[in-house]
Formats: structure tokens, C-alpha cells, sequence
């Protein structure tokens, strides 16, 4: 049995959120990481790419009320509010590096948490809806999170994502650490996600799977951004090629000149 129906998130968003991200900055203290971001989240499913440090899990805190940010972010033509839990409320949920769940706490627990803007009789029915997705969840309802595995945590976390019913739905290395099937399985699903209406942001590190499922990828590194394109492209761009699919790039500079460009002028 998969870890989600095939038939599943049927109540997924409109189909079309996206978001509009114009000169984002972000970082610690006097530290910026991030540095003038531009890049549009449309509907389907956005991959963002790049090595350690680059900053893509600081972008996915930033855009998530987690950390202060400047710069110009709308979500569906609107503001994004600046805390986290109106960014939540307006339709945008995060599933953390790491998962981040309690441990302590049994499946069912950490999936309520999800839910802990809703009214209470919203939320009972949002679970329901949720655990139709993601059978196996039901059948471990009762088991302590932490005494799962990597690949059945990271089904609780985007299950518990699920359950503030985001419009948009972003991820950050969903797969790290992953046996080979279950990351083809979770990879499967989050495009099911986006095919079912909504609209997905990815951090992925496993390079080749998630641009095999992702309609199109940004690539940042040292907090800027310096390339981006539809995923055949960047699959077959020298920059992705040389840089993480190991592979020389002397044959493969023809669709791809533009991005390489863009890389080499920063
Ligand atoms: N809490 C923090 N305080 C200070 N610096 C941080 C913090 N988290 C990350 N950084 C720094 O920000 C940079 C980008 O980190 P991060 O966004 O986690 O990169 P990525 O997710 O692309 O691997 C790194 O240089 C990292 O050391
Ligand atoms: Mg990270």
C-alpha cells in the first residue's frame, strides 16, 4: 500500500495561487543570505535548487513569517502578512527541513497541531479528510512519532501541512535522507499534490528526481539566483549538468546558452 491514496487530495486548492517575489532579502542579524531575490511561484510545481549554504532553507523561513524579510512578496495579487501564522491563515504552509515533529507525541497529536488555527469541528473534519489521504497514518494514529521511520516521519509532516489546507504548499528537502523507493514515492506525491490544485515549492537536493517531477526550478547560490527555466531545460543546462548531475557539459550548450550566461555574469 502507498502511503497516499491514488485517488488523493481531491480538495486541494483552487489551482491557481501563486506567488509574486520581487527584491527579497533575508538573513540573520546584519548576516544577509539572501540577497534581491526575483522568481515567480506559478501553479504546478516549482523546484528550487542549489548546494549547502546557498540559502534555500533561509528563503522557504523567510517566505513562512519565520525570519524578517524585505522586499516585495504577493500571494494571489495580495500582501503576504508578515507573521507566520496570518501567512498560515492566508493559505501557506511549510513542511520544515528536518520535519520537525514532536516527538513525543503520537501521529494523530502532531497532526491536530497542524490544525490549530482551525475551530475545533473544522479541524475534526480537515483530519478526517486527511487521514482518507494518508491511510497508513490512520492505521499508526496511536504510535509516537519519533519512534518512526525518516521516510514515515516525512509523511506525518506533510500530512500535518495538509491539514491547515494550504493553497500553496512549500517543502524544504522533503526527501533528505530517504531510502531510493520512498523518495520516488514522496516525490510521486507531491506532484499529485500540485496536479490536484496545489501549487507547490520545493527544496530539493536529489537533483535529477525533482526536476523528472517539477514543472519548472530555480537554482540559487550564495543567496542569489542564477538560473531558472522549465525543468527540461535546466535538466539538459550545462549549469545543472556540470554542477550537480556530473556530467561534462561540452554537448549540451545549445537550449541552455541563456542560463549559462546568466550564471557566468554574477
Ligand atoms: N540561524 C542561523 N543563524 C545564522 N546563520 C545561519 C542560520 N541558519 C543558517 N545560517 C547561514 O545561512 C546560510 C544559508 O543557510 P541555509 O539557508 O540553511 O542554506 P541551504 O538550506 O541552502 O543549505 C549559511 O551560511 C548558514 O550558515
Ligand atoms: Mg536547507
Amino acid at each position: 500500500m502507498m502511503w497516499y491514496r491514488p485517488q488523493a487530495f481531491v480538495l486541494g486548492g483552487s489551482g491557481k495561487a501563486q506567488l509574486r517575489v520581487r527584491g527579497l532579502s533575508a538573513g540573520y542579524g546584519p548576516f544577509e543570505v539572501i540577497r534581491q531575490l526575483n522568481f515567480d511561484v506559478l501553479p504546478g510545481l516549482t523546484v528550487i535548487l542549489g548546494p549547502n549554504g546557498a540559502g534555500k532553507t533561509t528563503l522557504l523561513r523567510a517566505l513562512s513569517g519565520q525570519i524578517p524579510m524585505r522586499g516585495e512578496v504577493l500571494l494571489d495579487g495580495e500582501d503576504l502578512p508578515e507573521k507566520a501564522h496570518e501567512i498560515v491563515k492566508a493559505g501557506m504552509a511549510l513542511v520544515p527541513e528536518g520535519r520537525q515533529l514532536f516527538p513525543q507525541m503520537t501521529v494523530l497529536e502532531n497532526l491536530e497541531l497542524g490544525g490549530w488555527l482551525q475551530k475545533p469541528n473544522i479541524r475534526q473534519e480537515r483530519l478526517e479528510m486527511v487521514l482518507q489521504d494518508f491511510p497508513k497514518l490512520r492505521e499508526r494514529a496511536t504510535q509516537l512519532a519519533g519512534t518512526m521511520s525518516g521516510g514515515e516521519q516525512q509523511m506525518v509532516a506533510i500530512a500535518r501541512a495538509m491539514m491547515s489546507a494550504p493553497r500553496l504548499l512549500m517543502l524544504d528537502e522533503p526527501s533528505l535522507g530517504l531510502a531510493p523507493r520512498m523518495v520516488d514515492e514522496l516525490l510521486a506525491m507531491t506532484r499529485r499534490i500540485a496536479d490536484q490544485g496545489t501549487t507547490v515549492l520545493m527544496v530539493e537536493q536529489n537533483v535529477r528526481k525533482a526536476l523528472a517531477v517539477a514543472d519548472r526550478g530555480y537554482v540559487i547560490e550564495r543567496g542569489v539566483l542564477v538560473a531558472h527555466g522549465s525543468s527540461k531545460l535546466l535538466a539538459r543546462s550545462s549549469v545543472i549538468q556540470e554542477a550537480y548531475l556530473g556530467a561534462a557539459a561540452s554537448d549540451t550548450r545549445t537550449a541552455s546558452q541563456a542560463l549559462e550566461k546568466t550564471v557566468r555574469s554574477t
